[in-house]
């Protein structure tokens, strides 16, 4: 198993360190168009494989033929958001530089599986899929796991148990449209409005909506990287142990959810093959019409890009 970073920022270069940390592949490669960073990086990450216990080799390049034969290649690159930024500030420099990154990738390891983390995360994806000419299961974006994650850290917080019994159920786009459904989120199997009242549910909705730029307003010089590293390697796992899991991911619709052409979060079976299945369950009209409203402004933002 070889996976390969595109993009040694703190996203890349977090998501490179815990699949070492973890040993889920053997080798992984770290590229930037930096000089020296990626290497650097790549050479600090493999004195602490010994500790680890990790035989995973890890090396930094500025160029793509190290990356030749990748099994799983992660788009990171790009800039991040500042305050006062939407994710959608970011699409038209981050289009370009992901065609670019796409092109130069595909080339070399033409069977790869691309998982797109940069944003505006089903925009970028889109770029991805289209700019590699490759079938819609084998370029997925990342972002459901992430907005799943923090949605289920604030129900953990709220009712003070354990994040481990808490399933979130996240739909939609990564951005302020995107659709947390309430009555598929559970705590060891109950139902979330049979243990919270309507207006905290809707608090801790809105706050897992603005749980991105929460975070960068703290930062002010960039956005968050240990919860999204954390998920882009979820999807790893799943990918490399073939494990079929059902996890919310951004893929390319057509048809499913009544949605047409359209890349959006849903939930999806996770195996070695990428996305093996889009898994579509009955919305209420409200749900639906909160959906459709999420893919109608990804939509627009795609239709805005030249690929
Ligand atoms: C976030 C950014 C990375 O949600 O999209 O934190």
């Amino acid at each position: 198993m070889k996976i390969t970073v595109i993009g040694a920022g703190n996203v890349g270069s977090t998501i490179a360190e815990r699949i070492v940390d973890q040993e889920l592949a053997n080798e992984v490669v770290l590229v930037d168009v930096i000089e020296g960073m990626p290497q650097g990086k790549g050479l600090d990450m493999s004195a602490s494989a010994p500790i680890q216990g990790s035989d995973t080799k890890v090396i930094g390049t500025n160029s793509y033929e190290p990356t030749e034969n990748s099994d799983i290649t992660f788009i990171t690159a790009g800039i991040a958001r500042k305050p006062g930024m939407s994710r959608d500030d970011l699409q038209t420099t981050n289009a370009k530089i992901i065609k670019s990154c796409t092109e130069q990738a595909v080339k070399v390891s033409p069977n790869t599986i691309i998982i797109v983390v940069s944003n505006p995360l089903d925009v970028m994806t889109y770029v991805a899929l289209k700019t590699s000419g490759f079938e819609r299961n084998r370029v997925i974006g990342m972002a459901g796991i992430l907005d799943s994650s923090r949605f289920r850290k604030f129900i953990s917080t709220e009712l003070n148990v354990s994040v481990e019994d808490i399933s979130t159920f996240v739909l939609g786009s990564h951005g302020d449209t995107m659709v947390p459904l309430p009555r598929y989120s559970t705590v060891a199997g109950i139902p979330l409005p049979e243990l919270m009242d309507q207006e905290t549910i809707d608090r801790l909705v809105q706050r897992t909506r603005d749980g991105g730029i929460e975070i960068v307003n703290l930062l002010k010089t960039g956005s968050a990287y240990y919860a999204p590293s954390a998920s882009a390697v979820q999807m790893v796992e799943a990918i490399v142990k073939d494990k079929k899991r059902i996890l919310p991911c951004a893929v390319f619709l057509q048809g499913e959810y009544a949605i047409q052409d359209t890349v959006l979060g849903v939930p999806i079976k996770l195996g070695k093959k990428g996305m093996e299945e889009i898994i579509q369950i009955k919305l209420n009209p409200d749900e639906q019409a909160e959906l459709n409203k999420s893919a109608a402004d990804v939509k627009a933002n795609m239709n805005k890009i030249i690929i």
